[in-house]
């Protein structure tokens, strides 16, 4: 079971052997955790290229849980119908990827997806501003894309309580995700931020037992939320 309904661990199977995909995926299913991060790299938008459409058609036929697929993808409004009909639950574009970001959060709203809006950790929260209203996800980096394996960067944790701050402020619902660099050492401070969602992926699946490395996420995120302020 997943330690709190508040909080969930994301698994992010970049950090998972790309040949036994549905293995890792059903490796983590007993923990209760209810996403699956998915990255998407074009070789353009970050300096990687990972996976992309007929992945996350396999993944969906190996799992019942949500995708969440990160589009770290230049102009993401040309593919968005393609990741939604592969079987995306969430998808997730990036702020400094699109000149038309509005749009492209109705283009995944209008495919029945959840929506999200992504930023690097150069980018303020204040370029959502005119989005926040309609997104159900703020995605903030706390690495630059395109690696998994980073280190965390601990401005996030700033960006975080200035999204919990503005989600109360206006009464607004969007879920904070954060993502890079989350390990048992970072984990704390970034639930006491105030994030809502945990990609983890070095942390879980290069881990001998993935499942038990995301319970142990799982048992020392809910103890940082105790902690919230
Ligand atoms: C990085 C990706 C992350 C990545 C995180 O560009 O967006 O989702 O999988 O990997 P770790 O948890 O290893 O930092
Ligand atoms: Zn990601």
């Amino acid at each position: 079971m997943a330690t709190h309904p508040q909080l969930e661990i994301a698994p992010s199977i970049l950090a998972a052997d790309f040949a036994a995909l549905g293995e890792a995926v059903r490796s983590v299913e007993r923990t209760g955790v209810r996403l699956i991060h998915v990255d998407v790299m074009d070789g353009h938008f970050v300096p990687n290229i990972s996976i992309g459409v007929p992945v996350v058609a396999s993944l969906r036929k190996a799992t019942r849980l949500d995708l969440d697929v990160h589009l770290m993808i230049e102009s993401p409004e040309r593919y968005i119908g393609a990741f939604a009909q592969a079987g995306a639950n969430w998808i997730t574009v990036h702020q400094e990827a699109t000149a038309h970001l509005n749009r492209a959060i109705a283009q995944i709203r209008e495919q029945g997806c959840r929506a999200g809006g992504a930023i690097n950790p150069g980018t303020p929260v204040s370029t959502l501003g005119e989005v926040l209203q309609d997104v159900d996800l703020v995605l903030v980096m706390s690495v630059n894309p395109g690696f998994g394996g980073q280190s965390f960067w601990p401005g996030a944790e700033r960006k975080i309580a200035e999204l919990r701050e503005l989600r109360m402020r206006g009464g607004l619902k969007f879920l904070i995700e954060v993502d890079g660099g989350i390990t048992a050492e970072t984990i704390a401070p970034v639930v006491r931020s105030g994030a809502d969602i945990l990609v983890a992926g070095t942390s879980v699946f290069h881990k001998q037992d993935p499942a038990a490395a995301v319970q142990e996420l799982q048992r020392l995120a809910g103890e940082a939320l105790l902690q919230r302020a």
